[in-house]
């Protein structure tokens, strides 16, 4: 280490090793299309760690002290691109309908739980997109449904006796960071609407802080999403553009991990250019004004 590096060229042998490291690793599959960015990313760490050859690069990233080095690198591959109310006739679909069937049929049960995740949840936009509307969307069905509990002073984002809990995970440790700290530029808030800027941001400075009451319904921690320990019983998961950087087989793998996860009859709900097309057959889609959705089919076999 300590002295200054070289550009290495990738053989298409070594260009192999890693690929299929990183696939290891995390599920994402760089492809021939996108391996000018791994070998970009590759270059960036092998300076950053003043290493001059892909083989020591290599030895350190698969020995027990590069963990923290293979760490880095995950997060230098990760695309993190989010955004607000990302996808709205598909969050339109999971707020009208989805949440609505979902509460009627757990108020029938008595249960007053709600249990979302949002798996690759980047900066923390999407989980909080969905923190609000499922207040937004709890207030208005309780207008709609009162029960006999007594409310606190002063109300309480999430009327009681409901319980909602969104848990976030990612695998790149700076944007939970970010997404913790929950403060945005004015650049990011456009597609918040003001009446929502209004109730659940703070101005601070030129920033737009995410309010404690929202913040305290999401719950940030690292998961990654190639392990098979990955959060069950939930009742609705969010796992928007992640799949599309895995290959087919890794795609498989995390579908019926989510099967898993979801609690009966729970939905799924993946990115825009996603599907489960061809993947799975435990899932019944939902499809409505260009939004869609997933529903985990209940069948014996599917157990
Ligand atoms: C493009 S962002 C999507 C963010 C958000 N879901 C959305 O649709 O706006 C993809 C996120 O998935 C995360 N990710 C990629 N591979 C992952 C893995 N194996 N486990 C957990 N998160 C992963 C990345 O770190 C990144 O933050």
């Amino acid at each position: 280490m300590g002295t200054p590096s070289v550009s290495v060229n990738l053989t298409e042998a070594e260009l192999k090793l890693l690929q299929t490291l990183i696939n290891q690793e995390c599920g994402m599959y760089f492809d021939e299309r996108r391996a000018h960015f791994l070998h970009d990313r590759l270059q960036r760490r092998l300076k950053a760690t003043a290493l001059d050859s892909f083989y020591s690069y290599y030895r350190l990233l698969t020995s027990r002290e590069g963990k923290s080095e293979l760490n880095s690198l995950l997060e230098n591959l990760t695309v993190n691109e989010t955004s607000f109310y990302r996808n709205k006739p598909q969050l339109e679909l999971f707020q009208k309908t989805i949440l609505e069937e979902l509460l009627h049929r757990k108020q029938e049960r008595r249960d007053w739980s709600l249990r979302v995740w949002s798996a690759g949840c980047s900066t923390g936009q999407e989980p909080y997109t969905l923190a609000m509307m499922i207040a937004d969307a709890l207030a208005y069905y309780y207008l709609r449904n009162p029960l006999p509990f007594e409310m606190p002073f002063p109300k309480p984002l999430i009327p009681p006796p409901w319980k909602v809990e969104i848990l976030a995970s990612d695998i790149n440790y700076s944007v939970l960071r970010a997404a913790q700290e929950g403060m945005y530029p004015e650049h990011q808030m456009d597609p918040v609407e003001y009446t929502s800027r209004l109730r659940y941001f703070d101005k601070v400075n030129d920033k737009y802080a995410i309010k404690k009451g929202v913040k305290e319904l999401v719950h940030f921690d690292f998961h990654n999403l190639k392990t098979e320990f990955l959060p069950q019983r939930n009742d609705i998961i969010f796992c928007r553009n992640v799949m599309i950087y895995f290959d087919e087989a890794e795609q498989k793998r995390l579908i019926e991990k989510f099967y898993r996860c979801l609690n009966s009859e729970g939905y799924l709900f993946v990115g825009h250019a996603e599907s489960l097309f061809g993947l799975t057959d435990k899932f019944k889609m939902i499809h409505k004004d260009n939004g869609t959705a997933y529903q985990r089919l209940e069948t014996n076999s599917h157990g």
